[in-house]
């Protein structure tokens, strides 16, 4: 099959969160099952600087957007052998940022990529290539199921090519006021109730979700929750309406990336028949911090974007406990102004069992991870969380809270279900989570029985060939759609 994915981030180009690491890595083992992978992702100023081989193409497109056209050029190179495009634009894509900065999002991201889901599909015409799926992600390529569904019909050019829509987290809309229908080329008559009006605003996960031919998302669990009216953040009853075309597929780890065997980014390697070496990354970790270097006191690293989703208004409730206990606490993050406001304030207590450590640093993440015995994901909700499956590889216990993705894929022994391989709790409250905590905490006090549940997690697989295999059942089911 040819398989085209679009997305506004791809790893190891441009990153802000999980959406970064699915898109960097899927695509490769789907390649390994033989398929003809190709990506395409915006050429952003952080893209540009990274290098990567990156040359100039031939081929440009000149796409109206925000009422003139605009130019974009297409520049090309490879993730291992898989061919990447990336659609340049100076305007919109020469940013300090992906899609906006502490204080809130770009005011024209949707003329940034109205534009980039344009420029997509007028290059496939350019270049003659008609992929038989076109694999979309989140709200940023929400327009291109909805343009060749509701623009391009006709078109004999994209008759036999199916989309996949992969919902990576429903809080993100892509909400604009319905002035904006003309900057990003939109028909009015679509302006209404059964396309992309919501609540007198443009919904373009909306239109996407009416509009792919398959929709998923990136957990079973978190697939059944958004079809509720807790969870469907006002799009369960749209997302009903798709509900025969709407699955869950949890996602992996890039087993070749994330490996502490290999990984020449932490101090010392190691496995799971051989775990003595994380020991080793704690100490390397406390010095780095300047915590203090204790092998006997718990670990507890966090990974994480900072958004209210993440759980930080439970850590903060906890944070005078946290600062008495006898634990190390490692925080790494950067986002939201409102939460990086009360990480400085963690760090201003100047307890030296706490460090803080501010900004989106790929090369402090895997240190953290190989360094924690304990990793923290106190979410509000979770799609499907990649923190909590990094750590277990890396032999960090993971404490969640049990929701979407996180719920799938960490076990509590008092699920009773399964091995277990960490803690979770249920209720969104600050004694909840201290409890899940304090339950960990006294497990590792057990060196022996804490080994076991490392070694467990360890040996879990949360590599993406299952998931990749579903991927292709999707893909199939869309061409049989098409009568293919
Ligand atoms: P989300 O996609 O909601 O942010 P995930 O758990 O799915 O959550 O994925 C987060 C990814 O981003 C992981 O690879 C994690 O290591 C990485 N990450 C998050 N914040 C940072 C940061 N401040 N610095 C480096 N990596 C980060
Ligand atoms: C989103 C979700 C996260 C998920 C990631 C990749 O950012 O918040 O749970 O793991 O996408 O799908």
């Amino acid at each position: 099959m040819k398989i085209l994915f679009v997305a506004s981030e791809v790893t190891p180009f441009a990153k802000s969160g999980g959406l970064a690491d699915v898109t960097g890595a899927l695509p490769k083992s789907l390649k390994k099952q033989g398929h003809d992978v190709r990506i395409i992702l915006p050429f952003y100023s952080e893209v540009e600087r990274g290098g990567y081989g990156i040359r100039k193409g031939r081929k440009s497109v000149d796409v109206m957007v925000g009422g003139s056209a605009k130019r974009g050029l297409f520049r090309h190179t490879t993730l291992e052998d898989i061919p990447v495009y990336l659609l340049e634009n100076k305007e919109y894509f020469s940013r300090d940022h992906l899609y906006g900065t502490a204080s809130g999002e770009y005011p024209d991201n949707h003329q940034r990529f109205a534009f980039f889901c344009r420029g997509v599909l007028d290059l496939l015409k350019k270049m003659d290539y008609r992929p038989d799926i076109i694999h979309c992600h989140d709200w940023q390529t929400a327009m291109i199921p909805l343009i060749l569904k509701k623009e391009k019909g006709d078109d004999l050019f994209f008759s036999k090519t199916g989309t996949v829509f992969t919902i990576h987290n429903l809080a993100y809309q892509g909400l604009f006021p319905r002035e904006a229908m003309v900057d990003m080329g939109l028909d009015p008559s679509l302006f209404t109730i059964d396309c992309l009006e919501f609540y007198g605003k443009i919904n373009l996960l909306k239109g996407a979700i009416l509009t792919a031919d398959v929709i998923n998302t990136v957990s079973e669990t978190y697939c059944r929750e958004i079809l509720t009216p807790e969870a469907g953040d006002g799009l369960d009853g749209v997302l009903a309406l798709r509900r025969n075309d709407l699955y869950g597929v949890l996602n992996g780890i890039d087993y070749e990336h994330w490996n502490p065997a290999t990984d020449r980014g932490i101090s010392r390697n190691y496995t799971p028949a051989a775990p003595a070496g994380k020991a080793h990354n704690k100490k390397a970790l406390q010095k780095r911090l300047g915590l203090e270097v204790a092998e006997d006191v718990p670990l507890i690293g966090m990974v994480s974007r900072l958004t209210e989703q993440k759980g930080f208004d439970l850590l903060e409730a906890l944070l005078p406990r946290i600062a008495k206990a006898k634990l190390q606490l490692v925080l790494l993050g950067t986002g939201d102004e409102k939460y990086l406001k009360l990480l400085q304030e963690f760090a201003a207590l100047g307890t030296d069992n706490i460090s803080v450590n501010i900004g989106f640093h790929p090369e402090l993440a895997p240190q953290i991870y190989a360094g924690s015995d304990i990793f923290l994901m106190p979410s509000r909700y979770e799609p499907c969380g990649l923190g909590q499956m990094i750590a277990l590889r890396y032999g960090a216990v993971p404490v969640v809270r049990k929701t979407g993705g996180l719920a799938d894929t960490v076990f509590d022994e008092r699920d009773q279900s399964r091995e277990p391989n960490g803690f979770s709790f249920d209720d969104y409250t600050p004694e909840a989570l201290w409890e899940a905590l304090s339950r960990a905490i006294n497990a590792h006090a057990d060196k022996a029985s804490w080994k076991k549940m490392m070694k467990r997690g360890m040996a879990g697989d949360f590599s993406w060939n299952a998931s990749a295999r579903k991927y292709e059942e999707l893909y199939r089911q869309v061409l049989a759609k098409k009568g293919r």
